[in-house]
């Protein structure tokens, strides 16, 4: 990849995520990002949240449910917390400067850049020629999606980091091949959230991921109260008693993903989470996780189920959201039709 030079950038901040249409949300994707996200929202910039169903079709989604899971990812937003009126909640279809910023940037990325993104690698398995071009270049659209804003800061969990460092070269090799210096700002991952990394429920060295074939592996935001007790009680543990310092931890994969999730669900730090729990085993743990967890979850599920109820609602906030985004990515793109030079 290219050594980023120094941003130059001095235009406004603005926050900016998403996350796929690709149905059911997990533990995951609520302490990795949606909890996040409400909370920058007070951060004195801009948010930009859309869907990404673009991105969804990088893999088969049936034409009749894609518009439900989009819904859904919408009502996660708002009943997360999420204020449409200070931030921008909308679809990325909607949006039609992602597509075509993308192709610009298809045409700035590098294969051998592309060729390194460990996520396309996971995806797309032993049948990487069956795969559709657009898993390929997802990470392009994605750099289009931040950058159609000009997005300063991009809150994302830890499976994103490669993503976002790409999304950097493209705005650095953007900004140098047309002499551009500082028309895209280089974003900021901001990957270092409580929970960056939620781990399975029954192996702690794989990702909590709605791609698991276990489900016993992820507390989805549609378990009701007792899946999710009946989930944290069969978590895979060890027999030890829990120690005084994170340190203590190391090599107990599974104790420090439920400490992580106690912490993050419970705005402590870990330590604080220790200090209450050392020299308790699982059996005293587990009871009060898996307390947390539903008192925690709870509200939001049940917003969520009130908001799929409330159509007219989700897609009010989403058309809004659409015209909103749209007004500060266009003229974006417009730019950089000139900059590339394209007849106008
Ligand atoms: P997606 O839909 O896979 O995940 C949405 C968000 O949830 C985070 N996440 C996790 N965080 C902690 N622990 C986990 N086990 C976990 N699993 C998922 C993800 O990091 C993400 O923040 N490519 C993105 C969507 C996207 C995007 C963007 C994000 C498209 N364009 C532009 C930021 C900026 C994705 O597939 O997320």
């Amino acid at each position: 990849m290219t050594d980023t030079p120094a941003p130059s950038y001095s235009g406004p901040r603005r926050i900016l995520s998403g996350i796929q249409a690709s149905g059911a949300l997990h533990l995951g994707n609520y302490l990795g990002a949606l909890k996040r996200f409400t909370q920058l929202q007070d951060a004195g910039a801009p948010c930009f949240l859309f869907v990404a169903d673009l991105h969804a079709i990088t893999v088969w989604q049936e034409p009749e449910k894609l518009a439900a899971q989009t819904r859904e990812i919408a009502a996660a937003y708002l009943a997360s917390g999420l204020d449409p009126a200070r931030s921008v909640i909308f679809p990325q279809s909607a949006v039609r400067a992602h597509s075509e910023l993308a192709w610009i940037f298809n045409c700035v990325a590098r294969l051998g850049w592309l060729d390194r993104m460990t996520q396309f690698k996971e995806k797309s398995g032993k049948h990487k020629e069956r795969s559709s071009v657009g898993l390929y270049t997802y990470p392009v659209l994605q750099a289009a999606d931040i950058l159609v804003y000009k997005a300063t800061e991009v809150p994302t969990g830890e499976d994103q980091k490669q993503h976002l460092e790409l999304t950097r070269d493209i705005a650095a090799k953007f900004n140098n091949d047309f002499g551009a210096p500082g028309f895209f700002p280089l974003p900021e991952p901001l990957t270092q959230g409580p929970a960056p990394r939620v781990m399975s429920l029954r192996d702690g060295a794989a990702k909590m991921s709605k791609s698991d074939p276990s489900d016993q592996s992820r507390i989805n935001l549609t378990d009701d109260a007792d899946t999710i007790a009946a989930k944290v009680r069969k978590a895979r543990t060890d027999p030890d008693a829990l120690p005084e310092t994170w340190d203590e931890l190391e090599g107990r994969a599974e104790a420090k993903n439920l400490v992580t999730i106690y912490a993050a669900l419970s705005d402590q730090s870990r330590d604080q989470v220790l200090a209450e729990f050392a020299g308790q085993g699982f059996g005293a743990f587990k009871p009060r996780l898996a307390e947390l967890a539903v008192a925690s979850m709870a509200p939001v599920t049940a917003e969520m189920r009130r908001l799929m109820a409330d159509r007219a609602e989700i897609d009010r906030v989403l058309r809004d959201g659409a015209e909103r985004a749209s007004a500060v990515a266009d003229p974006v793109v417009d730019e950089v039709k000139g900059i590339v030079g394209f007849w106008r």
